[in-house]
């Protein structure tokens, strides 16, 4: 397990999003919520590996821009059909402009 610069606070206005390449098997979406914390999940849905980082967001539901699966972006937990499978999720901190992932 390591932490890895995904991005930096200033990167962000208000709320937002960011993919962001970890490494060359972990790709994240990165988000700023409105509740002012940052989570990082697998970008990948679980159903068929479409990119989620257009996805809606309604609270702390991303809901896959394919088939509709949701996920819960604090635990990559899948919220309904047709995901069965939860995605990654990758702990978060923030260390003065940095924000940091590990993985
Ligand atoms: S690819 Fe995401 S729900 Fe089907």
């Amino acid at each position: 397990m390591a932490w890895i610069q995904a991005a930096e606070v200033s990167e962000f206005s208000g709320t937002d999003r960011k993919f962001c390449e970890l490494s060359d098997d972990v790709q994240v979406a990165l988000f700023k919520h409105e509740d002012g914390s940052y989570y990082a999940v697998e970008v990948w849905c679980s159903h068929q590996k479409v990119s989620l980082i257009n996805g809606d967001l309604e609270d702390y539901e991303l809901m896959c821009p394919l088939h509709g699966a949701c996920f819960d972006i604090r635990s990559g937990k899948n919220l309904c059909l047709p995901a069965v499978k939860p995605i990654e999720s990758y702990p978060v901190k923030v260390e003065d402009d940095k924000i940091l992932v590990e993985i």
